[in-house]
């Protein structure tokens, strides 16, 4: 019996059960066995797997998070650690993996597909939605829902005590998340990293709403967005795939807001609960024809791809393209963005 491997990796997102579910089933049809890796990468380092099947994978559509369990593990950073993944592939009898990440965790499958020769397929998982070659990535819809609800939320209570309120949103090189829970929040301010923080002007759209007579304000901006063209960090190690842990920039903001316009300013950091909780139908949907489409191109042996949303279709796109640059917001998009807020 041919058996696939399932693996989910980096920063969890609401539709990664979906994607496991529908692997599952459209193996199902096909007589194959799929089994999971715990934890990413390091479960298939250390082969610890746990069986999936029909029974198993019933009644998690609506579950956010992933019943695999997720890391930040990168093989490529343990001695001896590639070595590991391909004596697993071997011992499990594996026709194919499919990984199921982000940027980190795509870019070590295309590695080992092109240094390994290993049969694995990509499956674009993560709330930021910056993975180049697929229009959406799941979990995005889930998380811009979250974020533009606080952004509702927030608006009712600095409204009544005319405050402008600053709400930090995740994205780490990108500000998709941020700008499209901004726009459809209303924020009257959208800070991005692609585009440099100017306060000065953050601080004449205030005061002109001010003047207008609207006594409070939002400013969305991301956990990435630079000031004076740097991140703003916490003082923690990097991860295994070189990353900071951004947060901050929320207080920062707030703090120069205030002391620069008079206004009171307060903050607030949405984190983790932008990748909490039930995916939208959208996800569960974008999740479910990911994992179909993934057991499709295993069985038709094209490895070294990915499965991409391009318009309405789901196709197959070379993983080295989709890992090759991160997808960030054009130019006119944050000009939508700019038109609709500030003005
Ligand atoms: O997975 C993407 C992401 O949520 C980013 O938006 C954020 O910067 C990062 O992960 C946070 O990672 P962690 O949960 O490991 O701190």
């Amino acid at each position: 019996m041919q058996k696939i491997g399932i693996l989910t990796g980096g920063g969890d997102c609401p539709g990664l059960n979906p994607v496991i579910r529908a692997v599952v089933a459209r193996a199902a049809k096909e007589g194959w066995e799929v089994i999971g890796f715990k934890d990413g990468w390091k479960g298939i380092i250390e082969n610890k797997t746990m069986p999936l099947d029909r029974k198993s994978t019933r009644e998690i559509i609506d579950k956010g998070g992933t019943i695999l369990g997720t890391s930040r593990t990168n093989p490529y950073k343990k001695e001896g650690a590639v070595k590991k993944i391909v004596e697993t592939f071997k011992a499990n009898n594996l026709t194919a993996l499919i990984a199921v990440g982000g940027e980190d965790t795509l870019g070590v499958a295309n590695k080992l597909v092109k240094e390994e020769k290993l049969n694995v397929v990509g499956v674009p998982k993560t709330i930021d939605n910056d993975l180049n070659s697929t229009d959406y990535t799941f979990g995005f819809d889930t998380a811009v829902n979250v974020a533009m609800e606080c952004i509702d939320r927030l608006k009712t209570t600095s409204e009544s005590h005319h405050r402008v309120m600053v709400v930090e949103i995740m994205g780490r090189h990108a500000g998709w998340i941020t700008l499209t829970a901004g726009v459809a929040g209303g924020a009257d301010v959208i800070l991005i990293p692609e585009v440099p923080i100017n306060i000065d002007e953050v601080c004449a759209i205030l005061k002109k709403r001010h003047e207008e007579g609207k006594l409070f304000g939002i400013v969305a901006v991301a956990e990435g967005a630079k000031v004076s063209g740097k991140d703003v960090t916490q003082e923690v190690e990097l991860d295994q795939f070189g990353h900071v842990r951004l947060g901050g920039i929320g207080e920062r903001l707030a703090k120069v807001i205030e002391e620069k316009t008079g206004y009171e300013t307060r903050y607030v950091v949405l984190g983790h609960i932008q990748r909490g909780g039930h995916p939208t139908a959208f996800d569960r949907m974008l999740g479910s024809r990911f994992g179909v489409k993934a057991v499709e191109l295993v069985i038709k042996k094209e490895f070294g791809k990915m499965v991409s949303l391009q318009g309405a279709e789901i196709v197959a796109v070379s993983l080295e393209a989709a890992v090759k640059e991160l997808k960030t917001v054009p130019p006119a998009l944050f000009e939508v963005a700019k038109i609709v807020s500030e003005s």
